[in-house]
């Protein structure tokens, strides 16, 4: 056995024996779902970060992500569009022992591509995705069906009501909402449990704190937080001077990535360096540590299209850090003015 063969087999056998203490659940009563303390974020594979990576090498990743102790994957139908779901499905389809979350609400023009900007979460959009979504992921039953944005057109109540009838007929098991605000929460829960809530979250970005936590606690509600390494800047792996990829990477579009913003909003990376250099912790270990610290029931889902990297972060799972030295890390970051917004005007018009 190659010296990093042995390497990649002695951190899978940890974190097995690791999850197996620490998995969390999400959602509470019939809509619990317990999964590894960290997901995988698929999106990065084909859709916003850069050219599409090469297909097998992806399909490896992802299997072997499972064999390290992953079992809760994130994707959705607007991801490509559709060749996101497809690779999950051609990786893990026949894997009844992992859950794979995906999501419904954009809208589609006739001939099935994205109207950019708009939003359909009617009944009729919905069910159309899930059969569709369901065939792609080679899969009997969605495991968490979430509504990827609020549509202003479609009550809570009607999108609630429809994925209440989808898990009845055994397509869905569990219900999930993306950047809700917690009056939708709360109007959504009313008719159907939710499992989860996902929205942007970490030492940049930590709205969902007083917007939704409390409603998310009232309820016994989870809550993935996406984007958990601000789309690599929070992993160390964007430094002033780097480029994005002019076709396929919306951080080219994100005024939080602009050449000024970076090089601005580059000392909270060297807090996080030096915070990680006196723990032996990576960057994006002490990114992670930090969201899995919150809470008992955050699990968050970093994409990579890197084995070194999946490990690298699988392994936040096991940061011990006393909550006041994290407390002074946020403090300290939170003294930090934050240059450029995270969503153009389009994107910000969507989210709660
Ligand atoms: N619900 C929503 O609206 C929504 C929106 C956005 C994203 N999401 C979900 O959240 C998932 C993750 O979000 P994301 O991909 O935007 O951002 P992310 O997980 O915050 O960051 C991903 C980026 O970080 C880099 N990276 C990962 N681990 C690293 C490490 N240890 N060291 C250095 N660099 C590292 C990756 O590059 P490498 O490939 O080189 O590792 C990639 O470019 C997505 O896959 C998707 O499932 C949901």
């Amino acid at each position: 056995m190659s010296v990093s063969k042995y390497k990649v087999k002695k951190m899978s056998v940890i974190f097995k024996t690791l999850t197996n203490i620490t998995q969390r659940t999400l959602g509470s009563g019939e809509a619990a779902l317990t999964v590894s303390p960290l997901g995988f974020g698929c999106m990065g594979m084909t859709h916003h970060r850069g050219p599409i990576k090469e297909r097998a090498s992806m399909v490896r990743l992802l299997k072997e992500a499972v064999d390290c102790g992953c079992t809760f994957f994130d994707t959705a139908e607007i991801y490509g569009p559709f060749n996101n779901e497809e690779l999950v499905g051609e990786a893990l389809g026949d894997n009844s022992s992992i859950f794979v979350a995906t999501k419904f609400g954009h809208a589609f023009d006739v001939n099935e591509k994205p109207i950019y900007g708009a939003l359909d979460s009617s009944p009729k959009r919905i069910r159309k995705v899930c059969e569709a979504s369901l065939k792609r992921l080679k899969r009997d039953v969605i495991d968490v069906f979430y509504q990827h944005r609020v549509d202003p057109k479609v009550p809570p109540e009607v999108v609630a009501e429809t994925v209440k009838d989808l898990v009845k007929e055994g397509k869905v098991r569990h219900f999930g909402l993306c950047e809700a605000s917690a009056e939708v929460i709360r109007r959504s829960h009313k008719i159907f449990s939710v499992t989860v809530v996902q929205s942007e979250y970490h030492l940049m970005w930590r709205e969902a704190e007083y917007k939704i936590f409390p409603t998310l606690e009232e309820f016994g509600i989870g809550f993935v937080p996406y984007s958990p390494l601000n789309r690599g800047f929070l992993a160390g792996s964007i430094t002033p001077g780097t480029t994005f990829a002019a076709v396929n990477d919306n951080r080219s579009s994100l005024p939080r990535f602009t050449p000024d913003a970076i090089s601005k909003n580059f000392t909270i990376v060297e807090k996080l360096k030096d915070f990680g250099n006196r723990h032996g912790l990576s960057v994006a270990q002490v990114q992670l540590g930090w969201a899995l610290s919150k809470k008992p029931w955050i699990v968050p889902i970093p994409g990579t299209t890197r084995a070194e990297h999946m490990k690298e972060n699988f392994a936040s799972g096991c940061v011990l850090i006393d909550e006041r030295e994290w407390k002074t890390l946020e403090d300290e970051i939170m003294r930090q003015p934050i240059v450029g917004s995270r969503y153009g005007k389009v994107e910000a018009a969507q989210v709660c």
